[in-house]
């Protein structure tokens, strides 16, 4: 697979009177990390469900490699490889880790997930499988040991990095993170600084929205902020850190008016 940009433009998103996102124009570029900062209400989460499909924006559009993504549901750009973990976890609850990550790997198993139950030679070959690529998935998070535990057993940081390992053993192509730090403690979050530089590679597109700015300074390539629906400025993690809009928005300072 060639390696593709997710590109967006022009994207305005409201609920009722309420403008959530004001045209935003960006694009995440295969090979590096991209990180999306703002604050609380910014529109970061609502930027990742118009990129994903849960959310419709009302103008804009939105592709990958030039290929556009808009009208399509969530399950059809996961399709294309856009995959994403959440800012309020979601796994099955009633699935081991090691299930629920498999339900990623199924993403690339021609005969699928239910095949894989069937009590047929051919299914049981699929879900062993499918078990040894999430338990590699499992690995990279140090998650391995727990794959037979269920997902409330886990405390709630390394429930957000099962979602991360389901959204990598799906192979995708675009991965969105929505706070994956949150909940992890200092050294947790410096494995996982560690995990995401490790997974970067020239196919993939990843884009992290995070409150932990050591993490999002260390990975990223690129920084976006939003405040307020709007880009506030994009650069380097330094230019970024540099910029005296951004350091008004995060200290609340109002100096230089
Ligand atoms: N489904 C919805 N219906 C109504 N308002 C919504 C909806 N989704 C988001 N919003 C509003 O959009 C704004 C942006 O919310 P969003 O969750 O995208 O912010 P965020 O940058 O992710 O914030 P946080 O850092 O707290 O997660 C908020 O005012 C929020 O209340
Ligand atoms: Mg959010």
């Amino acid at each position: 697979m060639t390696a593709a940009a997710l590109t967006a433009t022009g994207i305005e998103l409201s609920f009722g009177g309420l403008s959530v996102l004001r045209g935003l124009d960006l694009e995440f570029r295969p090979g590096e990390i991209t990180g999306l900062i703002g604050p609380n209400g910014a529109g970061k989460t609502s930027l990742f469900n118009c990129l994903t499909g849960a959310y419709r924006p009302q103008r804009g559009a939105i592709a990958l490699g030039g290929r556009p993504l808009n009208g399509l549901p969530p399950a059809a750009r996961a399709e294309h490889g856009v995959l994403r973990s959440f800012q309020t976890v979601a796994l099955c609850p009633d699935l081991t880790v090691v299930e629920n990550v498999m339900m990623g790997v199924a993403r690339n198993h021609h005969a699928g997930w239910l095949n894989a139950f069937l009590p047929l030679p051919r299914g049981r070959r699929e879900r062993s499988a499918m078990r040894v690529a999430a338990e590699a998935a499992l690995d990279e998070f140090g998650l391995k040991d727990v794959a037979d535990r269920y997902p409330a057993q886990l405390p709630p940081g390394n429930q957000r990095l099962v979602e991360i390992a389901r959204a990598i053993a799906g192979r995708p192509s675009v991965l969105l993170l929505d706070e994956p730090a949150a909940g992890l403690n200092n050294s947790e979050t410096r494995d996982l600084t560690k995990t995401l530089q490790r997974l970067a590679s020239p196919d993939l597109v990843m884009v992290v929205v995070e409150h932990d700015m050591d993490l999002v300074m260390t990975v990223s390539d690129r920084i976006y902020v939003l405040n307020f629906g709007q880009f506030v400025a994009c650069g380097t993690p330094r230019e970024v850190r540099d910029n005296p809009d951004v350091v008004r928005i995060y200290l609340g300072s109002d100096d230089d008016d």
